[in-house]
This record gives structure tokens, sequence and C-alpha cells, in this order.
């Protein structure tokens, strides 16, 4: 069994994979340009689905995966390989019975690292962040992308100095955009030997149903939580976007409580506000927390409105306090348009 086997993963479907219009879309498009033979890169903001839809993308090219994440201490031995430890051997002359003779041999032992294994037997490689490393790391990408062939290092030992890359071999990258902090510039050579898709936001219906997939709430409790991630995001007044990530930490959340929005005794504008600032705002960064928790406070106050008023027989424009509680929903119900009441007026 070779060592570096054991870094391989088996190309499978995602567990809670949604594969909505949006996503069937962009997978779609992605696999015409890895059939062409040119790798594809996904870039775009946090909680996009960049990682999750590479290896989607991954499961559809159905070879071995191998998943290497950008790091800024990378060095080109860290994808490629390097000499890693020493091989020792011993010679124990038995010849003449009383002279006991040990001859210690210390080989340095190269291990090829997983962008080597990748090239030698045709596995898919997943780059993720790959921007994060230092250009001169990922240099040896060059010549892989272009020529089909990888430079080794001499260390390596017995064969040519080169390999020639299997014809299966295929990479699929992802990257923030430069001006996130903690990433490089991809050098203009690399990018321009890969087909690059910019990612945005989810639409609603894919944010739906990833955040329902996620938590498995009902449809309607999920839409709350999404109008209200989506309106914040959309108010353009936060340092961060909200991401979907949002969506599933506070539908998570509601989930192990047994809670739903319209039934949580106050505690889902609590929850919003924690998780939707923390989300958006940089450490310490208060101003910019209180700003984003007057904002979630709204939207969710009109959020749960809407639905009340819904409840209530389709009546619009009724206040959060003159709502009744309908539907058998009862005391809690009642409570919560109340603790909406005192956080509104
Ligand atoms: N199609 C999908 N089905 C189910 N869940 C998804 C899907 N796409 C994304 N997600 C979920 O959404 C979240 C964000 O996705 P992902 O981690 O892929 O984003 P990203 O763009 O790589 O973010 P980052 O830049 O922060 O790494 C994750 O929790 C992921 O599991
Ligand atoms: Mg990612």
């Amino acid at each position: 069994m070779i060592d570096e086997m054991t870094t391989v993963l088996e190309p499978s479907a995602l567990p809670d994979f949604v594969e909505t219009e949006y996503i069937k879309d962009i997978t779609k498009r992605a696999l015409s340009y890895i059939n062409a033979g040119f790798p594809v890169h996904f870039r775009g903001p946090s909680g996009t689905g960049k990682t999750t839809l590479a290896m989607h993308l991954a499961s559809k090219i159905k070879r071995p995966v191998v998943m290497i994440h950008g790091d800024e201490e990378f060095t080109t031995s860290d994808l490629v390989g390097g000499e890693y430890g020493y091989r020792i051997r011993k010679v124990v002359d038995r010849f003449i019975s009383r002279v006991l003779k040990t001859e210690e041999d210390m080989v340095k032992r190269w291990v090829d690292n997983r962008l080597t294994v990748a090239c030698k037997y045709g596995f898919t490689m997943i780059y993720d962040e790959f921007t994060r490393s230092r250009p001169e790391a990922n240099n040896i990408l060059l010549s892989i992308l272009q020529e089909k062939m990888m430079d080794l290092p001499v260390g390596r030992g017995g064969e040519e100095p080169y390999l020639k890359v299997d014809p299966n071999f295929t990479a699929v990258f992802t990257s923030n955009p430069e001006e996130y902090a903690g990433v490089h510039r991809s050098q203009d050579a690399l990018r321009d030997r890969m087909i690059t898709m910019d990612l945005d936001h989810f639409d609603y219906d894919t944010e739906l149903a990833v955040t329902r997939a996620k938590s498995k709430l009902s449809k309607p409790d999920v839409e709350v939580i999404v109008n209200v991630v989506r309106g914040l995001r959309e108010s353009g007044k936060c340092e961060f976007a909200p991401t979907v990530r949002g969506c599933i930490m506070i539908a998570k959340t509601l989930k192990v409580q047994n809670m739903t929005p319209g039934k949580s005794d106050g505690k889902f504008m609590q929850m919003c506000q924690d998780i939707l600032a923390s989300e958006t705002s940089r450490v310490g960064s208060k101003t910019n927390q209180s700003r984003v928790k007057e904002i979630v406070r709204e939207l969710v106050a009109k959020e749960l409105s809407v639905k009340r008023t819904i409840h209530v027989g389709g009546k619009t424009g009724e206040g959060v306090g003159m709502i009744k509680a309908v539907d058998g929903a009862g005391a809690e119900e009642k409570k919560e348009s109340e603790n909406l009441a005192a956080v509104t007026s």
C-alpha cells in the first residue's frame, strides 16, 4: 500500500446537498469546461457555496479526489512532496559468530504530496482557497496546467526529472476575491490557465432549500429566517454581508430548541441579533453591531407581523401590537406579539 494513498478521498454525493436550478446550471457549465480540458475556478465572497460546489463537481467527475487547502506557509514541496524522515537499514554480519557487525545506512525518504499523487494517477484535485498560498508556491501549477508536465525536484530520485500528467487529471480551484484579507493576488499567468466562474450569494430558492436541508425546519419557518437575512444583506449597511451560514445557524439553533420563529418567546429576535451581528462585524466593532441589531430588530418584527397578518385572515396593514392570536396558537403566540410590541415600541 502506498502511503500517499491515505490522502485520497472517494468521490461521493454530499449529505443534505440540494440541487436547485441555480446549482444545476453552474454545475453543468463547469462540467462542460472540465470536459473540454480546462480547470475551473469558483471565485466569490464567503458563503457563496464555492467549496461545496467544487466537491459536488468532483463527485460528478467520478475520479478519486485529493483536497488541498491554500496556506500562507505553503512551499512548493508541501504540494509536490519532499524528503521526510529517514529509512534505516541494518546489516548484521553473523559470518564470524564472535563478531557482530552492524551497518546503519540512512536513506532520505521521498514522499509524494497530494499534487504529485493527483497528477500521477489522474485524480481530481480540489485546491480550496488557493490564493491563500503565496504565488511562488503555486508556480509549479503553471506547467502542469499548460504543458501537462510536472517538474520534479532532483531529490525524488530514480525516475525522470519530470512527470507526465495523467490525462484524467482535473483541477478545481476556489478563491475569495482579492480584496479579502489574507489572500494574495492570483498570478495572471495562473488565472489565464483556468476558467473563472464568479459566484454571488445564492438566489432565494437555493438559500431557502439549503437552510431547509441543513435544519429540517418547515418551509414557512425557514422563509422567515431567509427573509430576515436577505433583508439585512440587501440593506447594504453591514461591514460584511450575512451569508447562508447565518441562515443555517439560526435555523439549526431554533430546531434544537424545538422552537419556531413565531413561538419562541422573544428568543428568535435575540438569536437573530446575536448571530447576525457577530457574522457581519469585525471583533470589537460595537457601532456596526448595534446598527445591525437595530436593522435585524425591524426586519424580524416585520416578518413576524406579516406572518401573523396572514394568519388573521389575509388582512394587511395591521400593526404588530394589534395582532390577535389565532388558529389555537394560544397564549404563547400572544405572548410573542406582546414581546414584539415591547421591542418595537
Ligand atoms: N448545494 C448545497 N446544498 C446544501 N448545502 C450547501 C450547498 N451549497 C452550500 N451549502 C452550505 O452552505 C454553507 C456555505 O457553503 P461553502 O462552505 O461551500 O461556501 P464557500 O463559498 O466555500 O465559503 P468560504 O469562502 O467561507 O469558504 C455550508 O454550510 C455548506 O454546507
Ligand atoms: Mg470554502
